[in-house]
């Protein structure tokens, strides 16, 4: 994805590039789909235009802590031998086996001693110190990021301990942790006692400059104005406001229906965007939009109340047990709320007044309850 199509983040990733170049450990936490990924690939693409060299791990698909060393080892790897997965290589070379593609000695070699670890604790703790390898030898910044790093965590009782250990004086490299169970990332970068406790500096993204989702108003309203009369579209600032209302700038649901917009509007060889064909792109968008908002909403279910206060909260329905809701204990209401908002789903906006952060995933959630409740959803 072009930089330019990043809507608003270029102050937010010349910070990163700034911090992770001066060698500070940065934190991203955010809630879903909010941009973390795109960011930070964009960054560690800036910084190699830099001279440094870069590494990206997403610890969601790693299954035990070889597995995670592994990817980490491949991510280093690749900027010698300049080819993805190079592990591979290195060890069919330790083996003695001849390697399924072209690779030189030297690009391996950082890693051959690691290949023939058998032990995966010692294995996970080598690929830990390979960055710091790495920087050693090319007197170079290798910047690494993991992300959904929360995920890490799970893969074992002191996964976190010994990241913290090895991560501590490594000269020469700087981490990005990003992540989206922010609750989770807090505690563990926040909290005293914690392992990662004060090792990186969190650079806000949700809220960045003071704005819903870190992205200003104006920075959509200039893209979109421009990106539709590209495509020779013309959309006025009325349309800009009401299509902004209706995803609440969420970044992945406004996209979402810019592009529902565009292509109604080509096929029905439309110039001119109408609240008409808003509201038909929204429909659309909501429709493609399922499978995540149908992923979030399975998630709640797997604490008791979420799902029940979520859709209350979507509702605007009372909150706490009255004679008319379903008695849920006080307590419990509190929790679940302060769960929402700790998943960055719903926001309070006064007393005993939640709404959720997400208005397309708001939606989403009145239509699935109502379905449920046999009441054909609303329009
Ligand atoms: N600022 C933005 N402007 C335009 N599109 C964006 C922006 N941020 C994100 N998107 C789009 O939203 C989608 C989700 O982005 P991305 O995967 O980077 O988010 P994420 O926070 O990493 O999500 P997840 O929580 O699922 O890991 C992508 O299709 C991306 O292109
Ligand atoms: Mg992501």
């Amino acid at each position: 994805m072009p930089a330019r199509d990043l809507v608003g983040r270029e102050t937010y990733m010349r910070r990163l590039v700034e911090r992770l170049s001066d060698g500070n450990h940065v934190l991203v936490a955010g809630p879903r789909r909010i941009g973390k990924t795109s960011i930070i690939l964009e960054v560690l693409r800036r910084l190699r235009r830099r001279g440094a060299l870069i590494g990206y791990v997403d610890c969601l698909g790693a299954t035990d802590i070889r597995g995670l060393g592994e990817r980490l080892v491949d991510a280093v790897l690749e900027n010698v031998s300049g080819v993805e997965r190079s592990f591979e290589q290195a060890k069919a070379i330790a083996a003695g086996m001849r390697p399924s593609v072209k690779v030189k000695y030297e690009h391996i070699e950082l890693a051959l001693q690691l290949a023939r670890e058998t032990n995966a604790q010692r294995f996970f703790e080598g690929a830990l110190d390979l960055p710091r390898t790495l920087a050693a030898r090319t007197g170079k910044r290798v910047v690494v990021a993991f992300d959904e790093f929360q995920a890490a965590g799970r893969l074992g009782p002191r996964v976190f301990d010994v990241m913290r250990t090895r991560f501590q004086a490594q000269k020469g490299v700087a981490y990005a942790f990003l992540g989206s169970e922010e609750g989770i990332l807090e505690q563990l970068f926040s909290e005293k006692g914690r392992a990662f406790y004060r090792f990186a500096v969190p650079i806000d993204l949700a809220e960045a400059g003071g704005h819903r989702f870190g992205i200003a108003p104006d920075d959509w309203l200039t893209y979109l104005r421009d990106k539709f009369a590209e495509k020779k579209i013309a959309i006025d600032d009325t349309s800009v406001d009401r299509l902004l209302d209706a995803t609440g700038g969420h970044p992945q649901d406004t996209m979402q229906v810019c592009a529902a917009l565009y292509y109604l509007m080509r096929d029905a060889a439309q110039r001119v965007v109408t609240a008409d064909l808003l509201a038909i792109a929204y429909e659309q968008a909501l429709r493609e939009l399922e499978r995540p908002f149908a992923l979030h909403w399975s998630e709640l279910g797997k604490q008791k109340y979420l799902q029940l206060v979520a859709t209350r909260v979507a509702q605007g329905a009372v909150l706490f047990a009255s004679e008319t809701t379903p008695a849920v204990p006080r307590p419990e209401v509190l929790r679940a709320l302060e769960s929402l908002s700790a998943r960055g789903l719903v926001t309070r906006l006064g007393r005993g007044r939640y709404e959720f952060v997400e208005p397309m995933f708001g939606e989403y959630v009145r239509r699935v309850a109502g379905n449920e409740a046999g009441i054909v959803p609303k329009r």
